[in-house]
């Protein structure tokens, strides 16, 4: 099929199958690239209309009981200083957040089980009382009666990314985890009633443009309402410090080409993305982001929260000029996940 009839799927609002995604993002020539691009910048405005939402993110600790292999914060990196912010920290950051209008907090950090069912429901139930901000946590894998207490106290959105729907690349790069678990808790996260978030990373090692094309088929599938991809960008002090990271260019195809597949589901410029990329928010949103992550963690635990090295700065300035210099909007809503598994909006 050429590119040409690909496109026309789209706009004709035909599913996309397999080896239709991987034509996609198998183009590397320019003009077509650009016909992508549009087509991607047209169907975001069409579905999810100008509005950039900004989530204000607090990575708030970077203690981490997990092993994998791609990932800075992994409990064997015995060069990084761990740092945990205090409850109340945490709270009256996200109190700031609400003051600066943004709607939405996300409570991040590596797997660190200081934080109990007990503290992390508290912390809702006080930013709750404190601020009418939507929550969304990313801590990790929980147990269901973890995610079940934290969503009755109020936690409106989950982001667990499964990073890579193929088990083997799945089994390498996370060591200690398990797969199948992995895509359970996601389905109990949407059982529950969150707002569900995921993705995956681009250039993992062993990953094809089918695999990739499977991330997207999968997100698709099972009415993930947003979802987060980003290039892999190695850090020296994990086993994956020698491999080579993910291409920029590559990525920005491959946005563009989740929001040909992914229609309605939100999408974030991811920081690995902006990292990456010169000029990475601009881009992405020009060919299909909508959702923006403004980095709000104290500044003096910023440098800590080491992922991968040259993390971008996210600040809030940067992010609003960028959007007005698109012409684009802040969303003044929560910005709720149009696509889920329980709710339907907009007659779908
Ligand atoms: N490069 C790019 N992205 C990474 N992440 C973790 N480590 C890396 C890395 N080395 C991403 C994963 C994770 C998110 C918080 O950051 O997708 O889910």
């Amino acid at each position: 099929m050429t590119l040409t009839n690909i496109l026309n799927k789209v706009k004709t609002d035909i599913e996309l199958n397999h080896d239709e995604i991987i034509t996609l993002l198998e183009v590397t020539d320019p003009e077509e690239k650009t016909l992508i691009f549009s087509l991607a910048e047209a169907l975001t405005l069409h579905h999810l209309g100008p509005e950039i939402h900004l989530r204000g993110l607090i990575e708030f600790s970077n203690y981490c009981v997990r092993q994998c292999n791609y990932c800075g914060l992994r409990h064997e990196n015995y060069h990084l200083s761990r740092y945990r912010m205090t409850p109340e920290e945490i709270i009256t950051t996200a109190e700031q957040i609400a003051d600066l209008g943004l709607k939405t907090v996300v409570l991040q950090s590596g797997e660190d089980l200081w934080f109990t069912q007990e503290i992390i429901k508290e912390i809702i139930l006080e930013i709750k009382k404190r601020t009418d901000l939507a929550i969304t946590l990313s801590l990790g894998e929980r147990r269901f009666t973890e995610l079940e207490a934290w969503r009755k106290a109020g936690a409106d959105r989950y982001l667990l990314k499964q990073e890579t729907v193929n088990p083997k690349i799945f089994a390498e790069i996370k060591p200690d985890a398990s797969y199948e678990k992995r895509f359970a808790i996601l389905e109990q996260l949407q059982a529950l009633g969150y707002q569900v978030g995921s993705g995956a990373m681009i250039a993992l090692p062993g990953q094809s443009l089918a695999d990739l094309a499977n991330d997207l088929i999968f997100i698709r599938d099972q009415r993930i309402g947003m979802a987060g991809f980003g290039p892999f960008i190695p850090h020296e002090a994990t086993p994956y410090g020698h491999l080579p990271g993910g291409s920029g260019e590559f990525s920005i195809l491959l946005l563009a080409v989740a929001r040909l597949v992914l229609k309605k589901v939100h999408l974030p410029a991811t920081t690995a993305l902006a990292s990456l990329v010169p000029n990475g928010l601009y881009r992405a949103i020009q060919v299909g982001a909508n959702v923006i992550m403004p980095n709000m963690t104290p500044l003096k635990y910023r440098k800590l929260y080491q992922i991968y090295p040259g993390k971008a700065v996210t600040s809030l300035e940067k992010v609003m000029e960028t959007i007005h210099s698109l012409g684009r909007v802040v969303g003044h809503t929560q910005g709720d996940v149009l696509v889920s598994r329980i709710c339907s909006n907009s007659g779908e």
